[in-house]
């Protein structure tokens, strides 16, 4: 059985203050049954010790270290305590223009650190429209398969984020989400069936605490990756609580 993920990605929010409260709120939490993960900027993953959940980079350079301005190595975010990195966000596609390629090479980064990476995924509204949307997800999928190894891809986290509903409020079905998921597994079978099998396939695009329960239910997803709700400690909560 796949142990659910719930992940908060705080994207660009969030202060000391929050920290503070999602770490005690957080720590109060029964976390055998699922593993929870904070995506916080950067900045504050000091901020973040001794806690009974675990923290994740919001993006990973897929460079080992030097002259890369602003940029943070995943050997950096590892020795912050981090055990996670969300690798090829779409707002990172989208403001960064990067590649699937260059996200498969981010990945493969992480792995080598240690770290698990989350690989987003999701297509367009003008995509969905059109009914194209796994041929989108299926092309977002393949430098993965073919940069990473068998061993690697094992590790790996996969979240898709339809971008549509992505903090627009109109979050994708069950029944629209579970499609995806099956599809996207499918895919991972393709390369392996056992790494199918054990993979977690996480949904990201407006869940909060009053459908979680439902996306959560549906056979082949494994948990959330949440965005707004995942910034107010009893809508987090309330969401984890929900696997
Ligand atoms: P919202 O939950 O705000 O829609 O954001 C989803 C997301 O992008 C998480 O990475």
């Amino acid at each position: 059985a796949r142990k659910p993920l719930v992940a908060g990605n705080w994207k660009m929010n969030g202060n000391p203050t929050l920290v503070r409260e999602m770490g005690d709120a957080l720590n109060k939490l029964d976390t055998d049954a699922m593993n929870v993960v904070v995506c916080p900027p950067s900045c504050f993953l000091p901020l973040f010790a001794n806690t009974s959940f675990a923290t994740a980079g919001q993006d990973v350079s897929a460079n080992e270290e030097g002259a890369h301005t602003g940029d943070i190595a995943a050997s950096m975010l590892r020795d912050l305590g981090c055990k996670y990195v969300i690798v090829g966000h779409s707002e990172r596609r989208q403001d960064h223009g990067e590649s699937s390629q260059l996200v498969a090479n981010k990945a493969k980064r992480a792995l080598s650190e240690g770290l698990v990476p989350i690989i987003c995924v999701g297509e367009p509204l003008e995509v969905r429209e059109s009914e194209k949307e796994q041929e989108y997800v299926e092309q977002q999928l393949l430098p993965v398969f073919e940069t990473l190894s068998k061993q690697e891809l094992s590790q790996c986290v996969v979240a898709y984020e339809p971008i549509w509903a992505i903090g627009t409020g109109k979050t994708a079905s069950p029944e629209q989400a579970q499609q995806m998921h099956a599809f996207i597994r499918s895919k991972l079978a393709e390369q392996d069936s056992v790494i199918a099998e054990g993979t977690r396939l996480l949904y990201g695009g407006s869940v909060k605490p009053d459908n979680a329960r439902e996306l959560f239910a549906q056979k082949d997803i494994d948990g959330g990756l949440i965005g707004g709700a995942s910034l107010k400690t009893d809508s987090f909560i309330a969401i984890c609580q929900a696997t």
